[in-house]
């Protein structure tokens, strides 16, 4: 059904009483699994991902693309940034994406791609490469998932989503929820025409449910109006483009009979998991990394919209430089403030050369038991990340080159390692 946008946003319409046709997605969700990469730290910049860009500013308050566009001289962030969006991802990425036997990739992009606001530090020039990608994407049969990673005020106030703040910004304020609603009609305008290449359009990545219903009632909202602005970008005709929304850090059970069929179609669901963030999730073994993956497959299994892990990693620390922030430390080595030290991190990030054997088949251990798990839980997965400057454990090409990816990624060596 179609939720007009005018009257949703003013009246918070949430009951249907027309139920939409069910589309045709540009890839068989629910019958063949998602298995994919993020090409993340590309169109959004991200403190670990690409350490020196930060590190060559020579100034410690730059810790997010804000502070980038805000403290840097303005010649130099543009020529810094255009090299870095045509050299850090080209095309050689996506056929060795498609020849690794991947079949989607995530693109995060923030807002500032789009429009950029009086008093906005941020730098734009994005957009054309995200076009780029989604030829080159074409040209090797891969799906994208645009992914709007950063929107205005912050969604979540991670340095990922643009702006590292203490509190996020984007809920409590219309503005910022008026300008990514037109974002997203602007996004759907380019790509809900292509829903064989762009197969999903995700509105709003990890917004901040545990800040409680100050942001969830509005990104309730936000998402059904996403639902009209990508499933009916020109008036009556229905897109075919699958909406994938981030469940907000919910439990599933949160969600259950949100924009569900009859009534909403093509909706899918986004979940995020990592082992790293927390001091409990540092502190366990290899052999509990292993299992906690496994029960996965059984805890993910029977939601009632096609569930999709867009973001883990293989990654059993917080060890990589800058993964908590520019001038935070890691939980792991206890430089993380209020941190007990559970083990030193060299050897655990960093270059492969440096990885002990037994590091590496740990990590193709527990690679494969969370494959397993989100193919039989959900309808698949999307590995954080493609590449990164220096913390081979989270790079799915440094895993392919150095032996703990299979490629194709159903070559498992561990098959019955969850049972
Ligand atoms: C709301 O956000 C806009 C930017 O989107 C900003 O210009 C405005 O000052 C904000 N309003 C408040 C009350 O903070």
């Amino acid at each position: 059904m179609h939720l007009p946008t005018l009257f949703s946003t003013a009246f918070a319409v949430v009951t249907c009483v027309i139920a939409d046709n069910p589309i045709s997605p540009g890839f068989p969700y629910g019958s063949t699994k998602v298995r994919g990469v993020n090409l993340g730290g590309w169109l959004v910049l991200e403190p670990w991902i690409t350490p020196s860009i930060f590190d060559n500013t020579g100034d410690s308050r730059v810790v997010d693309e804000w502070t980038y566009g805000q403290y840097v001289a303005s010649a130099t962030a543009t020529s810094v940034l255009t090299n870095h969006w045509n050299t850090w991802i080209t095309q050689s990425d996506f056929a060795a994406i498609a020849a690794a036997g991947l079949n989607h990739v995530r693109i995060p992009i923030g807002y500032w791609a789009f429009q950029v606001g009086p008093g906005e530090p941020y730098h734009t020039g994005q957009l054309p490469y995200l076009q780029k990608a989604v030829s080159w994407a074409g040209t090797y049969g891969l799906k994208v998932i645009v992914d709007l990673h950063g929107a205005p005020g912050s969604q979540n106030g991670f340095d990922n989503s643009g702006q590292r703040l203490s509190y996020p910004g984007w809920h409590s304020n219309n503005t910022n929820i008026q300008r990514t609603d037109t974002i997203i009609k602007q996004i759907a305008s380019l790509f809900t025409g292509n829903p064989n290449v762009v197969a999903m359009i995700s509105p709003l990545n990890e917004p901040a449910g545990f800040d409680g219903s100050a942001v969830l009632t509005p990104l309730k909202q936000f998402y059904y109006d996403s639902y009209g602005n990508v499933r009916y970008p020109n008036g009556p005709t229905e897109s075919n483009t699958v909406l994938l929304l981030h469940d907000a850090f919910q439990p599933l059970s949160y969600w259950s009979g949100y924009q569900i069929p009859p009534n909403w179609q093509g909706v899918a669901m986004d979940t995020h998991i990592y082992q790293v963030f927390s001091n409990s999730d540092v502190a366990m073994s290899q052999a509990q990394h292993i299992s906690t993956a496994c029960s996965y497959g059984s805890s993910l299994s029977g939601f009632d919209l096609w569930l999709v892990v867009g973001e883990w990693s293989p990654a059993a620390t917080d060890c990589a430089k800058y993964l908590n922030g520019r001038g935070i430390g890691a939980r792991y080595d206890g430089s993380y403030s209020g941190s007990p030290k559970v083990g030193s991190c060299t050897g655990l990030t960093g270059a492969a050369s440096s990885f002990s054997s037994s590091y590496k088949t740990f990590l193709r251990q527990y690679w494969e038991a969370q494959v397993i798990a989100f193919e039989r839980g959900a309808q698949g997965w999307i590995q954080w990340d493609w590449k990164n400057e220096n913390a081979d454990e989270w790079s799915y090409q440094a895993g392919l080159a150095n032996g703990w990816i299979p490629s194709p990624p159903t070559a498992l060596k561990y098959p019955t390692i969850c049972g």
